[in-house]
């Protein structure tokens, strides 16, 4: 993965108040521990975010504009946004061209001089599309290589498609252009046959063709909102984030392989579609699950989700946010939407880590709360393919709970037919995600099916990663065609949702 911003990993940094006093009284060495780092502890602590981030393996960034590059962007943040200044409404020029990309370059020259990585945002959405609005797929096409030559590796991350489906959790994709370019030929009701077209299709492929003819290292994402959980405010299915489920596994995977990356926007407010849900690390890993890294690209938390409190009401929510993130090794980078709350698209939400503006800013709760779950850093070895760093906890618990829902796990069972299984819960009333990590034994498998029985009355109403047999009752739940071969000691996860209680359920696993 690429961090620029790490300054490196100091480790083994506890020197006993002994050691330190006959090292100073023998005038044999001069200790001087200075920011951003101080030693407590094994690791060393890090004191500001990149630099938090960078030792846990992932980028914190910010989105800016010229106008916002006072000093602590480059102090604080290990990449950067632009928050309006790459939206084709600023540089798309007729027919595809790049035009006007001052305010872009300025802050790619910002980043590169202050080590930090870009996000390109964005090149295909139906908002603040200028030029391109109502384009044809041609156009985009030409547009979408003009932009990605323009800067190349300079952009680590590039949003090729922007907010394609709609409103209100429909899971269904929106009907403004550019989606008046898709053709369901046999009207199966999807974009995905060979012979329907889809512009996010079409415009990845003309992207990842790109890419590769030029040997570009950028990662090439697909970017929403609302897709954050797997559940919305009541516990109904988020059907947005399914349809985004969908979307990425058809083009993540053979034959396109278009698809790197899934960047959750994380808006987070009151809105029932759009509230910190307990299942946000388990969607977080279902997508990781696919072999994409994920993103949380636009992070900001609306008061209104702590009583309006933004101090420990919203630092909790940040640690759960960040830490759900932390959590899951390919999610690999956080970027807030802005530095102050007053200088934020959504002043009003005070929704970001600092209060100020102009340059002058104060730390919030929430800046605190998010450097120091940055520095207890990931609890999770890489993949989903490695165990829990301590397999006897859940490895999604949020360090702050909120104890409705509750989370509970039970230990794998017994590896005696080459793999084992263990189960862990989210649940709430009247409904549970279960989460089941599949761990081969010492050798590696090529196939595996775990059996478990529902509590009576309880069923499933979804399953990813797997194929299910039943609805309840004894369900076998199989390996798809991507997650069946686990390498001897390693793991894979698979999920379904349920209604009804899911507690006391042992998982078997038999391996193919
Ligand atoms: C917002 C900017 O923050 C505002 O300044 C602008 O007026 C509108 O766009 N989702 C996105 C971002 O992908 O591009 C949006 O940014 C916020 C929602």
């Amino acid at each position: 993965m690429h961090v620029n911003s790490s300054p490196g990993r100091a480790r083994n940094l506890r020197i006993s108040g002994l050691a330190v006093a006959i090292l100073v009284a023998s005038g044999a060495v001069a200790l001087t521990v200075s920011p951003p780092f101080t030693a407590i502890g094994e690791a060393a602590t890090a004191e500001t975010l990149r630099a938090a981030a960078a030792q846990a393996d992932l980028f914190f960034g910010v989105a800016a504009s010229p106008a916002r590059l006072s000093s602590i962007v480059g102090r604080e943040f290990g990449q950067l946004t632009a928050e309006n200044d790459m939206k084709p409404a600023t540089i798309a020029g007729p027919g595809g061209t790049v035009q006007n990309t001052g305010n872009a370059d300025t802050l790619v020259n910002y980043a590169q001089t202050n080590n930090m990585t870009v996000r390109g945002h964005t090149m295909v959405w139906y908002s603040q599309a200028g030029s391109l609005s109502g384009a044809s797929q041609s156009t985009l096409n030409t547009y979408i290589q003009n932009v990605l030559l323009k800067w190349g590796n300079k952009i680590s991350h590039w949003d090729v498609v922007n907010e394609a489906l709609d409103d209100n959790n429909t899971g269904q994709r929106r009907n403004q252009w550019p989606h008046t370019l898709d053709r369901d030929a046999n009207g199966d009701g999807d974009y995905f046959d060979p012979s329907d077209t889809d512009y996010i299709r079409d415009s990845f492929r003309q992207a990842r063709q790109v890419v590769e003819q030029s040997g570009l290292t950028t990662k090439l994402c697909i970017n929403d909102y609302d897709i954050e959980g797997l559940t919305v405010k009541g516990g109904a299915r988020n059907k947005k984030s399914d349809a985004m489920y969908d979307i990425v596994k058809m083009y993540s995977q053979e034959p396109y392989k278009y698809i790197d990356c899934v960047g959750l926007q994380s808006h987070f407010n009151d809105n029932p579609n759009s509230i910190i849900t307990d299942d946000l690390q388990a969607n977080i890993q279902r997508f990781a699950d696919l072999g994409v890294e994920v993103q949380l690209t636009e992070l900001d938390i609306d008061d209104d989700l702590s009583n309006n409190d933004i101090g420990q009401g919203q630092a909790d929510n940040y640690r759960k946010v960040v830490r759900a993130c932390l959590n899951v090794a390919k999610c690999t980078g956080i970027t807030v939407w802005g530095i102050s709350d007053s200088e934020s698209w959504r002043a009003s939400e005070r929704g970001l880590l600092f209060t100020g503006s102009n340059g002058s800013y104060q730390k919030k709760a929430a800046y605190s709360a998010v450097l120091d779950e940055l520095n207890k850093g990931r609890q999770t070895t890489p993949g989903s393919s490695g165990p829990p760093s301590n397999s006897s906890s859940p490895p999604s618990s949020p360090s702050t709970s909120s104890s409705s829902p509750s989370t509970s796990s039970s230990s794998p069972s017994d590896p005696t037919a080459g793999c084992s299984a263990g189960v862990t819960l989210n649940s709430w009333n009247g409904g549970f995600v279960a989460t089941v990590r599949v761990t081969a034994g010492a050798e590696p498998i090529d196939g595996w099916s775990v059996s478990l029985t529902l509590p009576a009355g309880a069923t499933v109403t979804s399953a990813w990663n797997a194929n299910q047999s039943a609805t309840s009752g004894t369900v076998h739940f199989t390996n798809v065609s991507y997650n069946g071969r686990v390498d001897a000691g390693q793991s894979t996860e698979f999920g379904f949702q349920g209604t009804g209680t899911g507690t006391g359920m042992t998982p078997t696993c038999t391996a193919a």
